[in-house]
């Protein structure tokens, strides 16, 4: 208890480091090379990942993170010269990031779109076209969008290359909301009847265009430095099953899930429908930490403190205290396997804000530090930083969860600051 006690004090006395907002930053530097190839919800900046690994890691150093996102860790890793390994549970995440990390020589894909762009051209009406068959997918998309979508998607289907592949299908991923009538800038599943969808093609074909002045930015990057082999990996897998060896990590930068914040599996369900990576959207669900679909038996909270937000959640709401200790306890297990793989003296960087849940103050940074020094890390540096409001919508509706204006009535606000916490095995 006293351990708690002075873990929250310890926080309450950090001071925000002006620095670390990167509030100069526009949205062409956070943007830069292949980061701006898909939108991901609450991905974080690159200048804060290069800014850790250029104090933590020389070239050469291995770099991981456990809940990759879209890859802006490995984005940036590879750019330093740092080999890297991401895992994310999301397939939609995993696609993205392989796009992402795979410079392609820009004369061939160059090549491959001009033959690309010609074969889109010959769409018609009457061509036969086959979409998955899923209920959800009508459920998304009005028939003319459809068949246009499946046309593009029968076309990429066909490419022998599998990153040329792979780049193709991410921009298809990411004209998929636009195309159908998921309520425009809703991180809820819900539909618009009123939305004029975009069309297919001719969207495509921009996003393609934007991706491909990415990739030739990234190429020339890495070419200039000699790094265009630096090994950087990512496989669709738990953050508790990470494929590196024991203490071979020196840096890990990761942003974890919130608990109950962002149900990823409903937001990535267009891609996952296309791509078929699940039938069962229930199934997909399950497989994500935050969630509230799991098992509630034999939690280890590994923190007085988190015990103690359990105990207050339980007064005002049972199914949301299960949850969060449900989450806590999924942490503590990930912060094992970060220990597990890291080298002695190797850094953790944690990227994590608080929250409240029915009233109940949910400081998950004061959590994390307890849970990490109760496992033997140590602290090394605490840092509290600001999150201006481009990069992250500040405010959202209380009753629809759907990002608000600064004059809506309900609006409450998410995540102003957030904390890095580095902590060191
Ligand atoms: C806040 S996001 C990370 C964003 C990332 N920093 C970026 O810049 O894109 C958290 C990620 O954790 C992933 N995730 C959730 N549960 C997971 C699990 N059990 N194992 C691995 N990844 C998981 C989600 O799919 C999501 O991509």
């Amino acid at each position: 208890m006293i351990q708690t006690k002075s873990t929250i004090e310890l926080l309450r006395k950090i001071k925000i480091e002006p620095s670390w907002a990167f509030a100069d930053k526009t949205r062409k530097d956070t943007a830069y090379a292949t980061h701006g190839y898909h939108r991901y919800p609450a991905k974080f900046i690159p200048q804060i990942v290069s800014r850790l690994a250029e104090k933590y890691t020389k070239q050469g150093d291995l770099i991981v993170d456990p809940f990759g996102g879209c890859g802006t860790t490995l984005v940036e890793s590879k750019v330093m010269g740092r080999p890297s390994i991401a895992v994310d549970i999301n397939p939609v995440a995993v696609l993205i990031t392989k796009a992402k990390i795979t410079a392609i020589d820009p004369f061939k894909i160059e090549k491959e779109f001009a033959t690309f762009q010609k074969r889109l051209g010959t769409y018609n009406e009457k061509i036969r076209v086959k979409a998955p068959e899923h209920e959800r997918i009508d459920y998304w998309f009005k028939p003319e969008e459809k068949r246009k979508l499946a046309f593009i998607f029968a076309e990429i289907s066909k490419i022998k290359d599998r990153d040329v592949q792979d780049f193709f299908f991410c921009g298809f991923s990411n004209i998929l909301k636009n195309c159908s009538i998921w309520l425009q800038k809703s991180n809820k599943p819900t539909r618009d009847f009123e939305k004029k969808p975009s069309e297919p093609i001719k969207t495509f074909l921009k996003q393609i265009k934007m991706m491909l002045r990415g990739n030739a930015r990234l190429f020339e990057l890495l070419s200039e430095k000699g790094y265009l082999k630096v090994p950087s990996k990512v496989i669709c897998t738990d953050a508790r099953t990470i494929p590196a060896q024991d203490s071979s990590v020196s840096l890990i930068v990761t942003s974890p899930p919130y608990v109950t914040s962002y149900e990823y599996a409903d937001l990535h369900q267009l891609t996952a429908l296309w791509l078929e990576y699940t039938k069962d959207l229930s199934d997909f669900r399950k497989r994500f930490i935050g969630t509230s679909y799991h098992s509630k038996k034999d939690l280890v909270l590994n923190s007085a403190l988190a015990e103690k937000i359990r105990n207050e959640l339980l007064k005002k709401d049972k199914k949301t205290a299960e949850e969060v200790s449900a989450y806590f306890s999924e942490m503590n297990q990930v912060f094992v396997e970060m220990k597990r793989m890291l080298k002695k003296g190797g850094k953790t960087c944690i990227v994590i804000g608080n929250t409240s849940l029915k009233g109940v103050e949910i400081l998950n940074a004061e959590v994390f530090v307890e849970q990490l020094q109760n496992l033997g890390f140590k602290i090394a540096d605490i840092i509290k930083r600001e999150i201006p409001s481009k990069n992250l919508p500040s405010v959202r509706d209380e009753t629809t969860g759907r990002f608000a204006g600064i004059n809506d009535k309900n609006k409450v606000s998410v995540y102003p600051t957030e904390y890095i916490l580095i902590m060191e095995k």
